[in-house]
């Protein structure tokens, strides 16, 4: 990757990103008040790139870092580069702006520096972030993201962001969006989960030939939030081949996982809030892998996806991992109509199959999404093609998270 002096890279529109993040999601059971002070941390240690949301609830603390750290002449407000996210219950058109507004608020910032669409799965609008009906089931929404798209397009404009780009779009929904008739702005960058378990090599491949860049989260192996994440997936950062490459180097097993992101043009965030850790990982730029020992991190890969932002609904994801039930589930809210429709496919096409041919699946998604009544561009939940068994034996129960992806 081309960096210059100050660890940026030019994105598409022009604007530079630095190419380590600050991560600033925190877990509900750890207190506001730590973020805060990592950020800090975080500004003083030389990091100039801070990764927020409107979704994290931690925007006033992190706000209340960077305006200290500016006050006590540490940075300017053009030093730093923070990254906002448009909530799924905000991707209305005429909602858009306003969720920016909200984060700005927050921030007591003028503009955003990048501001990304977070998930795209739609969300019914209200003041819960996480709308459930009263079988507890995430309620969505239906809305065409291209008009999502514009409305971030408007807030470009607007001169509130500097930069607009998108979060865990797969290649599907990144066309979808640049061959929208009209576009004015392509995304900048695409935030995914990206580590030595999940590299996403070909999402890299085809955002390269897009200039688009990609941008890691969970990098390294995430923060294991109970809340999230499977607690019997194996610990990134305890790995025996990264732990060796990193004995090799005399660095850490987190700073060889850093850089071996960097070294493939991929920006790159991570979470601490220790300081000796967040020293630690200014590091990165210091050092430099081989071919040969990127090629063996390249090797772990096995398509393990750590975090399960949305999931489709329970009774979709057993049968389609145990194709052999009969029972149709019967407790869908009205607003998830299209999901029952894209059930009600899958579930014939589990039986005409006998449960075994789930190679196909691929070619049935496509032809689920090309019927008018689910129609593409909308942001309803479906199936990874790369996430279903390709055998015809069911994921075992442990693999049920992970094979299993809500977009
Ligand atoms: N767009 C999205 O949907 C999305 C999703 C997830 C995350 N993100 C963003 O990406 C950021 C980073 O991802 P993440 O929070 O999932 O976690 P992460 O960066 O993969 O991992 C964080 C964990 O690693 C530990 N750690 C940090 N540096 C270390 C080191 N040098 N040695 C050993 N352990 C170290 C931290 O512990 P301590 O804190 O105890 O030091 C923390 O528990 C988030 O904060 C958020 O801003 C975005």
């Amino acid at each position: 990757m081309e960096f210059d002096k100050d660890h940026c890279i030019k994105m598409n529109d022009g604007n530079k990103i630095p190419a380590v993040g600050f991560g600033t999601y925190s877990p509900d059971a750890v207190q506001k008040s730590k973020c805060e002070e990592a950020t800090k941390v975080a500004i003083e240690v030389g990091f100039r790139h801070i990764d927020g949301a409107f979704v994290y609830g931690t925007e006033e603390e992190v706000g209340r870092a960077i305006h200290e750290k500016i006050e006590d002449g540490t940075v300017k407000r053009e030093d730093i580069f923070y990254t906002g996210k448009l909530g799924s219950t905000f991707h209305r058109p005429e909602l858009v702006r306003s969720c920016l507004e909200q984060s700005l608020k927050k921030l007591k910032f003028d503009y955003l520096d990048l501001f990304i669409i977070h998930i795209p799965v739609s969300l019914k609008p209200g003041p819960d972030l996480s709308p459930m009906d009263e079988n507890g089931k995430l309620i969505f929404d239906i809305v065409d993201l291209r008009q999502t798209w514009e409305a971030m397009e408007a807030c470009k404009d607007a001169g509130l962001v500097k930069s607009i780009g998108v979060s865990n779009f797969n290649r599907r929904q990144l066309e979808m969006i640049l061959n929208k008739p009209g576009l004015k702005y392509k995304p900048v960058l695409n935030q995914v989960e990206c580590h030595p378990y999940l590299n996403q090599s070909k999402l890299l491949t085809f955002c390269k030939s897009k200039d688009i860049l990609l941008e890691a989260y969970c990098a390294l192996g995430s923060q294991r939030d109970k809340m999230w994440i499977d607690q019997s997936t194996p610990v990134l950062l305890e790995d025996p081949v990264l732990g060796a490459i990193a004995k090799k180097y005399n660095q850490s097993p987190a700073l060889v996982a850093l850089r071996y992101q960097l070294q493939r043009g991929i920006v790159v965030l991570f979470k601490s809030f220790t300081r000796k850790r967040i020293e630690e990982n200014f590091q990165v730029f210091d050092f430099q892998l081989s071919e040969e020992d990127m090629k063996t991190i390249d090797g772990l890969n096995k398509n393990l996806r750590y975090l399960n932002l949305i999931q489709l609904p329970t009774p979709l994801s057993t049968r389609l991992l145990n194709p052999t039930t009969k029972t149709r589930p019967k407790h869908y809210s009205p607003q998830e109509t299209r999901t029952q429709d894209l059930w009600t496919t899958l579930s014939f096409h589990l039986k005409m199959n006998n449960g075994k041919n789930t190679s196909s699946i691929p070619d049935f998604i496509s032809r689920v999404r090309n019927q008018t009544h689910i129609s593409s561009p909308c942001s309803i939940p479906v199936i990874s093609p790369r996430e279903v068994p390709s055998s015809g034996s069911p994921a075992s129960a442990g693999d049920s998270k992970r094979s299993i992806l809500y977009f």
